[in-house]
């Protein structure tokens, strides 16, 4: 499941800066392929995610924290493609970008017990 769930939000993270090359060589057939993919990918992380929460025997705080935090980073990764499309301002997305992206590798690496590395 953790393997799943990293696979997902790694793939996931590939995509969206290969949407965003798309995007600025004007590629809309491609760049809306690999939207779709994404669409796809979020489904998958926020189910292994879930998952993840299941096998755990008692959700404190970090847990909600962590899942909330996942949220928000899937929530960016669509609210920055389509203001990019729309060709509306991204500079206060990016900012919660880099701040839900450190949250979420810090509660899901430091924080939080489950590991890639010892399963
Ligand atoms: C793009 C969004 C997300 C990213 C980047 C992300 C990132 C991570 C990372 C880095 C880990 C730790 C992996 C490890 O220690 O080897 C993890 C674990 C986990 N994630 Fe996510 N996650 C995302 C979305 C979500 C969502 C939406 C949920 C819940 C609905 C969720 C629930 C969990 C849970 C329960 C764990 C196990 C925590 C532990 O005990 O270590 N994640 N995630």
């Amino acid at each position: 499941m953790i393997h799943g769930h990293v696979t997902a939000w790694a793939l996931a993270l590939i995509l969206f800066i290969v949407a965003l090359f798309l995007h600025k060589s004007g590629k809309a057939k491609g760049f809306k392929i690999v939207q779709m993919i994404l669409r796809v990918l979020y489904l998958v992380i926020i189910a292994t995610g879930v998952g993840l929460l299941f096998s755990v025997d008692r959700i404190d705080v970090w847990y909600i924290l962590k899942a909330v935090a996942g949220l928000w980073v899937i929530g960016l990764f669509e609210m920055i493609l389509t203001r990019v499309t729309d060709k509306r301002r991204t500079s206060t997305f990016w900012i919660q970008f880099v701040v839900a992206w450190l949250l979420v590798l810090y509660l899901g690496f430091e924080k939080l017990p489950m590991s890639i590395f010892n399963m």
